[in-house]
């Protein structure tokens, strides 16, 4: 609240001084030489898009299983997102489905560090780079997670982030883009303020738009940067403690979250993948009823009206579309509590008991 107070009172409310710190502190964080603050992290992947020149006839390759947010700036840029299967157990990208799919018209790969596990980076940007593609990572729900003890943002041509409201450092809305190439970064701080070079008034060289964080958010946004660590461990407190209480229940629920031996995950959400897409029904209501809210595991976005409408299939990515079709998560808010993991477990456990899979 005090900081937020002395925004208000500092003469700075939309782009400032607030912004320049928050935008530090990413680029220290992802030890990349810049960072570019934006209004929303859709807006931080249509920026760097729009740098990266990425227009029609192009085809960017990413995944299906994620926030839609992650492919629809590849469609506002005029371009096709070219979705490739993930790996059944980080539901991530798989570095072999991307190279079947790369033809003379990719552009680029967009991988998602999704439910802040990271992508097993390094597979991904060899096949990247042997195809001479820029790798945009979105990092949207992996603020803070570790590849190999580096946190990831940093290993791509360009790393975008969220900083919604849900997101493992928020700034209400907001969005920044790290990366080490100073004339990327340079397009994309004019990019997002209508193309304007900095400090050339209604000089534009960039095709742009509004895309500018305010000082308001980013003043919330440095608080929040300044306390990522401990929301980082009290995520991952709430995993440990909910997959040691869960692990009777095989019969019910296959996979709980884990991490692979080179990440440091920040757990954006705790999901689970049920035995089949019945069981996920059954533990779904049961929690509804309880009163604990849950969510799919995103969109299968090929699945969604407008990707059905340009003429994607589902089951081009069958891997995705079983984890879709089984997966739930619930909240891992650092601010859960004990009652709110004993609530899930109990659900949970009545249910595999009722249905005689505990
Ligand atoms: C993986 C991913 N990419 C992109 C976004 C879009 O971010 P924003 O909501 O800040 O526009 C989100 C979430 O909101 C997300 O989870």
């Amino acid at each position: 609240m005090e900081a937020v107070h002395q925004v208000m009172t500092s003469g700075w409310i939309t782009q400032g001084p607030k912004v320049r710190e928050l935008e530090a502190g990413f680029a220290r964080l992802c030890g990349t030489r810049h960072a570019v603050a934006t209004n929303t992290g859709t807006a931080a992947l249509q920026v760097a898009l729009l740098a990266l020149g990425i227009g029609p006839g192009d085809e960017v390759i990413t995944t299906p299983l994620s926030c839609i947010a992650s492919a629809n700036p590849i469609c506002f840029q005029g371009a096709r997102p070219v979705f490739a299967d993930v790996d059944p157990e980080t539901y991530n990208l798989d570095a072999r489905e991307v190279e079947k799919r790369i033809t003379p018209r990719t552009k680029a790969v967009l991988p998602v560090h999704l439910f802040g596990h990271p992508v097993d980076l390094d597979p991904l940007l060899h096949v990247a780079s042997q195809h001479a593609l820029p790798v945009i990572e979105d990092a949207s729900q992996a603020t803070g997670a570790l590849y190999k003890g580096r946190r990831v943002g940093g290993f791509g041509r360009v790393g975008c982030f969220s900083l919604y409201a849900n997101k493992i450092v928020t700034s209400g809305e907001g969005g920044v883009v790290v990366t080490a190439d100073t004339d990327l970064a340079d397009r994309m701080m004019a990019i997002r303020n209508f193309g304007q070079l900095p400090g050339q008034h209604f000089l534009h060289a960039y095709l742009g738009g509004n895309y500018k964080m305010m000082d308001l958010s980013a003043t919330i946004g440095c608080v929040q940067l300044g306390k990522i660590d401990a929301y980082i461990e009290r995520r991952r407190l709430n995993v440990a403690a909910l997959n040691a209480a869960l692990s009777e229940l095989g019969g019910l629920i296959q996979q709980v979250p884990s991490e692979r031996p080179y990440a440091r995950a920040v757990y954006f959400g705790y999901h689970m993948l049920f035995r089949t897409a019945s069981l996920r029904q059954r533990a779904e209501a049961a929690l509804h009823a309880a009163g604990v809210e849950t969510r799919p595991f995103f969109s299968l976005i090929t699945d969604q009206a407008p990707y059905l409408a340009l003429g994607f299939d589902p089951a081009e990515t069958p891997v995705a579309a079983d984890l879709a079709s089984r997966g739930l998560y619930v909240s891992n808010s650092p601010d859960l509590t004990a009652e709110d993991r004993t609530l899930v477990v109990e659900t949970l456990t009545g249910v595999a008991r009722t249905l005689g899979v505990a």
